[in-house]
């Protein structure tokens, strides 16, 4: 049955929620606040670099299933199920601001005359979900006809119109069966293929984002403390976690030792979720995420430290090339990149950082510079750090950089490329994590 849908915010997250809406087969109309990302998404193109959206969006936009709008009045009383996809970023003192939603809601729940259901997406801390339903109450003539359900997203940039299309559970906060009803016919799609469901209270549906976010963060930081412990007391810490991935209990994802984790959603959600534990008082919880925290600072401030060794202690007037700037590969997002927070600790220290990124385009930034291959990248340089993953770079040819740089001279942040290969081409590569390349 298609249900007319609206998607609030058009970001990572909302963009390709609209777009897979549409490929469910429903009418999509998306909202955001910025004319030219409205105008850009209705001509079909994207405003943010993701695998597969901007096919979707050309083909939706066409058939006029889907469109974007900057217009409330055009949603409110159209929509059988109204998305919350707004950001939920972090205030200075790491807890959530909410002000992105608390503003769609009090754009959107004035005009609300009808029976409505309104789904949260945004990653929240536990608790939100009653206030907003609180505040949309007060504020809709439709007063409790209006119901809030929470669906948080597990979806991950670069994989994000997968996830989208075929999630691999969905989670239903949910408080009546109303809400569930519709909330299958929206995914009536997914669940003929038998993605399994979990339907639960709101509390516990915001608390299973926090959560998943928060053991993957911490799976990323135990791989990396054992990194740490390899390249002091030998090993190879790339063998010990293929042997525990294949423990089925541990699985082998997100224990890829190296730079550590950024991003819009780890750093920010891991922080929110102790922030919030600290207030009701679950220390615990808090003291094993600020751990988890310092094991990935420790990652970054480290490389960096051991390219000012490989340079002969003193970064200063240093060449020093660095491939990579996203956060991960296969997106152009660079918020909290490892990556850059790496270049910008060896600019600090004097030497001169030159930047190459397939994708990632930064904003003028003081200090170093962006080229725009990696030639450019690493000629004349004193070092070579491979910090974002690109399969590009895997795949580099390292007799023919040898004839580029200064120093054949490679710390691999990230343990992916083939240490022999750099070696036979008289490279000396440094992998974190591997005591015997030091
Ligand atoms: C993450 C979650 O995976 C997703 O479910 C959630 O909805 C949003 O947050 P994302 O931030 O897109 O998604 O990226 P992810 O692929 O999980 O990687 C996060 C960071 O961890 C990246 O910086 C990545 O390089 C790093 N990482 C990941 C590792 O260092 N090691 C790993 O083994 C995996």
């Amino acid at each position: 049955m298609t249900l007319r849908i609206s998607v609030i915010g058009t970001s990572y997250l909302g963009s390709t929620l609209a777009a897979g809406m549409a490929e469910f087969g429903h009418q999509v109309i998306g909202v955001d606040i910025v004319p030219e990302v409205v105008k850009q998404l209705n001509a079909g193109q994207p405003h943010i670099f993701e695998n597969g959206l901007e096919q979707l969006l050309e083909q939706h936009t066409a058939t006029g299933r889907l469109r974007f709008t900057l217009d409330y009045d055009d949603i409110a009383d159209w929509a059988d199920v109204h998305f919350l996809a707004l950001g939920t970023p972090a205030r200075a003192d790491g807890s959530a601001d909410l002000s992105q939603l608390h503003a769609a809601i009090g754009s959107l729940a004035p005009k609300l005359t009808r029976p409505t259901l309104i789904v949260g997406r945004s990653t929240v801390p536990v608790g939100t979900a009653i206030d907003l339903q609180q505040r949309i109450r007060a504020l809709a003539p439709a007063g409790d006809a209006v119901e809030l359900a929470w669906q948080p997203e597990f979806l991950r940039e670069s994989m994000a119109v997968t996830d989208t299309l075929r999630p691999d559970r969905l989670v239903f906060g949910v408080q009546s069966d109303q809400a569930l009803r519709l909330l299958e016919q929206v995914y009536a799609i997914p669940l003929t293929e038998e993605t399994p469901v979990i339907t639960c209270d709101l509390a516990t549906a915001e608390l299973i984002k926090q959560a998943a976010n928060t053991f993957l963060a911490t799976k990323i930081s135990f791989i990396n403390a054992m990194a740490q412990l390899c390249q002091v007391a030998g090993g190879d810490v790339t063998v010990l976690a293929d042997a525990l991935g294949l423990d089925k209990r541990i699985g082998r994802e997100h224990l890829s030792p190296g730079l550590g984790f950024g991003g819009g959603c780890f750093p920010k959600d891991i922080r929110a979720l102790a922030v919030r534990a600290d207030e009701l008082g679950v220390d615990v919880l808090s003291d094993l995420i600020k751990s988890v925290e310092a094991i990935n600072d420790t990652q970054r401030v480290e490389l960096a430290e051991l390219a000012i060794d490989q340079v002969g202690g003193d970064a200063t007037g240093k060449k020093v090339a660095v491939l990579g700037a996203a956060f991960k590969p296969g997106t152009d997002d660079t918020r909290n990149s490892p990556a850059l927070t790496v270049a910008d600790h060896l600019h600090d220290r004097g030497a001169i950082v030159e930047v190459y990124d397939p994708q990632a385009h930064l904003a003028q930034r003081d200090g170093f510079t962006q080229v725009g291959s990696v030639a450019e990248a690493v000629r004349n340089a004193d070092i070579v750090l491979h910090l974002t993953e690109w399969p590009e770079f895997r795949y580099l040819d390292p007799e023919q950089l040898g004839t580029l740089v200064n120093n054949k001279i490679i710390i691999d942040g990230r343990l992916k490329l083939h240490a022999p290969t750099w070696h036979e081409a008289g490279w000396k590569l440094v992998q974190i994590g591997r005591a015997s390349t030091l």
